[in-house]
């Protein structure tokens, strides 16, 4: 395993693979990383020749200053991680290489109906930062694959938008939830709650599971309202508990015209803000 700092380093490499016919797989993150993302570096593994990681704090897709400060920064010990797990190069870039001072060309993507609901309102720029650095990303990357995870539904589906109307030829694999033992959704954020507040955190998931099971029996309407019972309980405080239409993020009325499902909430367990999602209904792939 290698790690390189700058687009040039990477890029020689990168070139020399390709040469080779090596095809190469992606998981571009922000590091302080976990078992979630592991499953990502092994799905690229599987999939492809050569597993690269991008470990980069992007600053363009935090509303808050300190939330960036407090980003945990750890890269010692997630490329330690890295290379148990097989990742065969890792690109931990300054933020000159992936931002160079005289500028980028403007990715001409609109995103205006993805995030109209859940993260978009919550979180103003916040997913043009995150199309920015991945298509700066994959633009020096070149990939055959793009790994990213279910667990940021609207990111991925935003993403995937983005591949398709730019026609960029990297293939996007979408990886399921890895969850902790009682059901909390693996992130980086979850070191910072309080081991009383962690006790109760299940709750998200018993919700979500509670909702996918109760699909056929109630409406839509009452679904949500019921979740939102549920999650209103000390110390949390919810954002948003949305039933949405997965390919397009749009808020449903019924489930009959509806083949892919997913309800997506974000919940405040105390000082950390925590997303998580399930999917209800996929007829598409037979996965209900
Ligand atoms: P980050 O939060 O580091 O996540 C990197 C990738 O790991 C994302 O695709 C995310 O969905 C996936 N992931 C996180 N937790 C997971 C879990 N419990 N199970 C499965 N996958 C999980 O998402 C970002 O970084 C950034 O926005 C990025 C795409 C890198 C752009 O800066």
């Amino acid at each position: 395993m290698h790690i390189y700092k700058t687009v040039r380093g990477l890029q020689n490499r990168l070139d020399q693979l390709k040469k080779e016919g090596k095809t190469i797989g992606f998981v571009p993150t922000m590091g302080a990383l976990h078992q979630g993302h592991m499953s990502l570096v092994n799905s690229a593994n599987e999939k492809a020749d050569i597993t690269v990681v991008s470990i980069f704090v992007n600053p363009t897709q935090f509303n808050e200053k300190s939330d960036l400060d407090k980003y945990p920064r750890t890269l010692e010990k997630d490329a330690a991680l890295l290379k148990s797990n097989h990742c065969d190069i890792i690109f931990a870039p300054s933020e000159t290489q992936i931002y160079p001072k005289d500028g980028l060309p403007k990715v001409g993507l609109d995103i205006t109906h993805l995030i109209q609901s859940m993260e978009g309102p919550n979180r103003p720029g916040h997913f043009e930062g995150v199309v920015q650095v991945v298509h700066r990303l994959l633009s020096i990357v070149g990939p055959d694959y793009l790994f990213m995870g279910q667990k940021d539904f609207q990111q991925f589906t935003i993403i995937g938008h983005m591949l398709k109307k730019l026609k960029l030829k990297t293939k996007l694999i979408v990886c399921e939830i890895i969850r902790e033992k009682d059901g909390l959704a693996m992130s980086s954020r979850n070191v910072r709650l309080t081991p009383a507040i962690r006790k109760k955190c299940s709750l998200l998931y018993e919700t979500l599971t509670w909702c996918k099971a109760n699909l056929n029996k109630y409406s839509i309407k009452t679904l949500e309202k019921k979740a939102l019972e549920k999650l209103s309980q000390k110390p949390f405080k919810t954002e948003y508990y949305k039933i949405v239409d997965g390919y397009d993020l749009m808020p449903i009325s019924d489930i009959s015209n509806h083949k892919y499902i997913v309800a997506c909430t974000a919940v405040w367990a105390g000082k950390v803000r925590l997303i998580d999602n399930m999917i209800l209904k996929n007829v598409s792939s037979n996965k209900k």
